[in-house]
């Protein structure tokens, strides 16, 4: 780490701060039950005061000056609200809004905290992607840019061995996939993480669902329990319980909302009631109506994300398929096609559905619907960021109501139905028939093809569609 004398001494920790226990109305999009008792919370700042920076949290000008080159003028509520308490040395819960600058709500103290001690294996980020992990790695490496950081991103999907010769460099901070982790944790001779200061779970509730307990429960134990820990995420449970796992130590919560619902003003979210067996006439009626629109659509199986990206294709749409099943190479590629417009439609699993950052994303089709509320926030949370405008439409069939009114109640309004003109729709059947013929065609062929060298899908041969019982997957469940 450069010694600069833009570098600060940083803030003294002391060992609690008194902060203000009553949460305002307002500041949960979550009723908030037995929270309050072991979570402090802080108030939200006044509406009308004026607009503060990155300086007045305290940021040191190393940093600011990094932030002011991404183009942030002025910290996003979760900062304003979350640095100062990361400042003074606290654990934070944070919970605001899709697009709303959790990363550098997270990054910035950290980056803070190591600058006033360099040390390397500093941080530990964990995210439930690979996608999502190298995204927030540059992150990372933007704000540090002028600290001479040191960042290693260890995803599952790659070669081993280079990510074993990045460890060994001593990065400052390690942003990583929980499974790709502790393959290093126990294989890799000479990376151990006991003297971690800082974890940080970005996503938190994904990470400490089911799907990923067993890894994290492995990483906990081989960092030190003495550390900072930070928790962020959309879509946080109130409940204290789900939480614990991650051994956070006396954490203030810090809850954003700009409005009483769970998903940002500016989204304009929208449904149609089809009939089933016309799901594909009416996606691609949705996807002409918006065409030229950057637009992502999201589906509940790897084969129907690969079938509908055919299907586009044959129409001639510019669509590609992101999912778990592809090689790393080629979700890599897919993304950076659609985030340089190459694409600008990505059909994608949930493996897409949370914190990417796309800026240019206008609309969001879901094909299918997703299973739990949750998961819908994040994936309608693709557009709409930062303050910009979106919409959202959702195709919700006779088999859909239950899910769908499970999601209107989570989201507290009921959405309003996309305009559609059934003649119109159907004017599109005939070569949606046709286009239809062919994906069949070429699935088949995937198909037949899986697993043998130079092919799209990875895996042994399967038998044509999933079934319910591969409803998670391999769409948001990586390995590492
Ligand atoms: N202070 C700021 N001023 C302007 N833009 C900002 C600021 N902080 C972050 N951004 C930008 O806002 C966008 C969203 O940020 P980020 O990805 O951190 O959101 P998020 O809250 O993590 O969303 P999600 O819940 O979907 O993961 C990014 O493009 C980021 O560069
Ligand atoms: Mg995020």
């Amino acid at each position: 780490m450069e010694s600069s004398k833009r570098r600060k001494i940083a803030h003294p920790v002391p060992k609690k701060k008194p902060v203000v226990e009553d949460p305002p109305a307002k500041s949960s999009p979550e009723p908030s039950d037995e929270e309050s008792a072991t979570v402090e919370e802080v108030p939200s700042a006044e509406e009308d005061a004026p607009k503060k920076t990155f300086k007045d949290l305290g940021v040191v000008d190393a940093l600011c000056e990094a932030c002011d080159a991404l183009g942030y003028k002025h910290p996003t509520p979760i900062q304003e609200r979350s640095i100062p308490i990361a400042l003074q040395g606290r654990d934070i819960i944070g919970l605001a809004e899709t697009g709303s600058g959790k990363t550098a709500a997270f990054a910035l103290p950290v980056l803070q905290a190591l600058l006033d001690k360099p040390q390397p294996l500093f941080g530990l980020v964990l995210a439930p992607t690979r996608e999502l992990a190298s995204q927030i790695g540059q992150a990372f490496e933007a704000l540090g840019s002028l600290i001479s950081l040191r960042c290693a991103v260890i995803v599952g999907g790659l070669d081993m061995v280079p990510q074993s010769i990045a460890l060994g460099k001593k990065p400052h901070i390690i942003v990583a996939t929980p499974g790709r982790l502790v393959d290093h944790l126990e294989k890799t001779k000479g990376f151990s993480l006991r003297t971690l200061k800082y974890l940080i779970m970005d996503e938190a509730d994904r990470l400490l669902d089911m799907d990923f307990g067993p890894s994290i429960d492995k990483i906990l134990k081989f960092i030190p329990r003495e550390r900072r820990t930070y928790l962020f995420s959309a879509t946080l449970s109130s409940k204290i319980e789900s939480l614990q796992r991650a051994s956070l130590r006396d954490p203030v919560r810090v809850s954003i909302s700009s409005n009483k619902y769970q998903t940002v003003s500016t989204l304009l979210q929208h449904y149609v009631f089809i009939p089933h067996p016309q799901k594909d006439t009416y996606l691609i009626y949705l996807v002409n109506e918006h065409a030229g629109q950057s637009t992502i659509i999201f589906t509940r199986t790897v084969w129907e994300t690969q079938r509908i990206a055919i299907l586009l294709r044959t129409l001639g749409f510019g669509a590609i398929p992101l999912h778990g099943q592809l090689s790393q190479s080629n979700r890599l590629g897919a993304l950076n096609k659609f985030r340089a417009g190459t694409r600008d439609i990505l059909v994608a699993t949930d493996v897409a559905a949370r914190g990417l950052d796309i800026p240019k994303v206008d609309v969001v089709l879901n094909l299918d619907l997703p299973q739990d509320s949750k998961t819908y926030i994040h994936r309608v949370g693709r557009t709409a960021r930062a303050g910009k405008s979106g919409v959202a439409i959702s195709l919700v069939t006779q088999y859909d109501v239950e899910i769908y009114l499970r999601i209107e109640a989570a989201l507290g309004k009921k959405l309003q139905e996309y305009p559609t003109v059934k003649e119109e729709v159907m004017t599109f059947q005939p070569r949606i028939e046709q286009a239809q013929r062919h994906a069949r065609n070429e699935m088949k062929n995937l198909t037949e093809d899986r697993g043998k060298k130079g092919s799209v899908l990875k895996g042994g041969k399967r038998s044509g569609r999933e079934g319910p019982k591969r409803r998670r997957d391999e769409m948001d469940k990586d390995e590492g």
